[in-house]
């Protein structure tokens, strides 16, 4: 037997209704905010997510789905969406045309990672991008977009927040951490490693030690440039009046290396060690790294299959109609009945004839709101039996009234 690669998950019932519930709650939120939907290819060239993501993230070092293709491509499933949607963005020439721009999207995302709660290889993300806008109060905006899309699923979450400055504050700092850096010793493997090729990653490393010894490492939120903290108070004070409620973490940094400003994650307590369901920020110079024309952008995204353990479903209502036939002959009218209903509902049926019981015990488990049936009596008056399966109502009417 062929069972699914590890990490790897299918979405059956009843999972599959909770995850259609998300897309179709993030979906209606993010129309409203202004954002329209954007797919791009689930295969990009390698070089995309090295120059983006950035080589020395997790990501990109570890655990890419990377190989060459029958033409010699150096391709990789995208771990992540942003990178994909920036390319796209500049390859259209929204760049220069120097709109703003909101996309969302939903879809695959693959990260060779160990496997454990919460962490797959293949998992989904619902995410946002938007391009054009340099004012905190688009970062704000999203935020405030997450918080809807929260609220209107049932999860509890609190938010972490964080500036990472900007080419004017980020490398006078760095040389600041690096100097700090540089005269503690005992740093795990990881964070040496770091020093050199991304010092800002070393200050969320999750190992204890290495946070003792961090105790008084210099934070970016004290050096920042004043338009960065000018923006940073911003950000901050929209949440306040808008009743969001989040904790400062000067040590947030992201897995990925294009943030700039703002960074944010969601978290949540009710899901184990694999607690981030949301995270994104502003990444002001990506567009620009790939070779369009400097554009600021903020986004963000959430994991799905995170959510889903969280997500509080409406009580499900009875929908739709299950149509079939008592016997051989009412087949024909049940079919062309049933493809008829379909233009206007969920209708199932079975396409065999059974007895009133059998067919009521169908309806029942498909949770339909009607059971309509049709046998000798109903074909020789043109009628059909109805029965609504919430108020018990049984009925029989003219075939062209139903
Ligand atoms: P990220 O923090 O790497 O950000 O991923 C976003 C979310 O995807 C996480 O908060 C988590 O819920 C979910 N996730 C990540 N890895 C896994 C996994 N192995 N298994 C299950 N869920 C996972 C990004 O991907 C950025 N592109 C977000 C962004 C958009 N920033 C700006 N724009």
């Amino acid at each position: 037997m062929i069972n699914a690669l590890r990490g790897m998950k299918d979405t059956l019932f009843p999972h599959n209704e909770v995850y259609m519930y998300v897309i179709d709650t993030c979906t209606k939120i993010a129309r409203n905010y202004g954002f329209s939907f954007i797919e791009t290819p689930i295969l990009e060239e390698t070089a995309l997510f090295k120059r983006s993501v950035g080589e020395s993230s997790d990501i990109v070092g570890k655990e890419m789905y990377q190989f060459r293709d029958k033409g010699d491509n150096d391709v990789c499933l995208r771990p992540e969406g942003t990178a994909g949607i920036v390319r796209a963005f500049i390859q259209e020439k929204y760049d220069k045309a120097g709109l703003s721009k909101r996309f969302f999207y939903h879809g695959p995302m693959f990260r060779y990672e160990r496997p454990q709660k919460g962490r797959l290889r293949q998992f989904h993300q619902f995410g946002a991008e938007s391009f054009g806008e340099a004012n905190v109060r688009e970062d704000a905006t999203i935020i405030l977009m997450i918080k809807a899309i929260f609220e209107a699923l049932g999860i509890g979450y609190t938010l972490e927040i964080n500036s990472l400055g900007c080419p004017a504050c980020m490398p006078s700092y760095r040389t600041r951490l690096v100097s700090f850096l540089e005269s503690v010793e005992g740093l795990c493997e990881d964070c040496e490693r770091r020093k050199t090729t991304n010092p800002i990653r070393v200050l969320d490393c999750k190992n204890e030690h290495c946070q003792t010894l961090l105790q008084n490492a210099p934070l970016i939120v004290d050096h920042l440039c004043p338009t960065c903290q000018n923006d940073f108070e911003t950000l901050k004070s929209i949440l306040d009046r808008f009743g969001m409620v989040y904790r400062v973490n000067p040590k947030l940094v992201r897995g990925l290396d294009y943030y700039s400003k703002t960074a944010f994650e969601f978290v949540s307590s009710e899901i184990g060690a694999q607690s981030a369901i949301a995270g994104g920020g502003r990444y002001d110079r990506l567009v620009e790294f790939l070779d369009g024309k400097p554009t600021p952008a903020v986004g963000f995204a959430m994991g799905i299959e995170r959510l889903m353990d969280l997500v509080k479903m409406p009580e499900s209502k009875r929908e739709g109609y299950y149509i079939a036939a008592l016997c051989d002959e009412a087949l024909p009218s049940v079919y062309t009945l049933v493809q008829q209903k379909r233009a206007i509902a969920q209708v199932l049926t079975s396409y065999e004839p059974k007895s009133l019981k059998n067919h009521l015990k169908a309806a029942d488990k498909f949770y339909v709101k009607f059971c309509v049936c049709i046998g000798e009596d109903e074909l020789a008056n043109q009628t059909v039996w109805v029965k609504d399966l919430e108020s018990k109502e049984e009925r029989i009417m003219p075939i062209e009234n139903f």
